[in-house]
């Protein structure tokens, strides 16, 4: 192996913060997140808190994953934005499913989410778009996202939309760029614990009554 991390299979740290058992957790999984997210952010220590990354699986069922921002919680899901025709937006929109993770690593938290996907509202995507900098609303327009691109051009396509738009304070929503909607169907929360013995409290949506209930549970670590 390469010299340079000889030591990596020794690097490991204990997680000794706190428990998390049954008890303590709350038996709607919306106000469990959002009091660990709360958590997250008033801790300080965490640079971005609402970065999550979603994995997507593609028609052959090779799955993918990467960092976007969580912009918006809702009664029935978490919102990302971002562009329908990129590489996840095309996965997303096929249907099979999604996973967000966030990893709160100076907590020793880490929070998986399992769920379907769908588009909302153009008008709830328009005005998120228009609430944007006007930077992001020009980069948003000027990156045909996931597909292959030189820096001379993308610089290019920028200058272009900046004199094009140079009047104007708000651009339109590109109609191929909005929010999706994560719906879950499954939680996690995993809190770490000395000795490997960490805490996982489950939630699964109960199957087909049609009611919102959540059955908890907890997993071995
Ligand atoms: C901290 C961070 C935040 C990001 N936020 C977003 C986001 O909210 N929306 C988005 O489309 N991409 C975001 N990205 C970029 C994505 O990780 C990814 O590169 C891009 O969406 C293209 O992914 P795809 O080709 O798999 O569709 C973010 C990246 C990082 C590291």
């Amino acid at each position: 192996m390469d010299k340079q991390f000889n030591d990596l299979a020794s690097m490991r740290r204990n997680y000794d913060l706190e428990a998390f058992d049954l008890t303590q957790a709350n038996e709607n999984p919306f106000i469990q997140f959002k009091k660990w997210f709360e958590v997250a952010i008033k801790s300080g220590k965490i640079y971005e808190p609402n970065a999550m990354t979603v994995a997507s699986v593609d028609e052959n069922g090779l799955p993918s994953a990467r960092i976007v921002l969580l912009k918006e919680i809702w009664e029935a899901g978490f919102v990302f934005y971002t562009n329908y025709d990129s590489r996840k937006g095309r996965e997303i929109l096929s249907g099979k499913g999604v996973s967000l993770l966030f990893y709160w690593d100076q907590l020793h938290r880490q929070v998986r989410i399992e769920g379907t996907a769908e588009k909302i509202s153009r008008e709830k995507s328009e005005k998120y778009f228009q609430s944007r900098p006007k930077t992001s609303q020009i980069g948003a327009w000027g990156s045909a996202q996931s597909q292959p691109v030189s820096r001379k051009d993308l610089e290019a396509r920028k200058n272009e939309l900046e004199e094009q738009y140079k009047d104007t304070d708000v651009l339109p929503c590109p109609p191929n760029w909005g929010g999706f909607l994560v719906k879950p169907t499954r939680f996690e929360f995993w809190q770490g614990r000395p000795s490997r013995l960490h805490d996982r409290i489950t939630y699964e949506l109960s199957p087909s009554d049609g009611t919102s209930d959540w059955i908890v549970g907890r997993l071995a670590p």
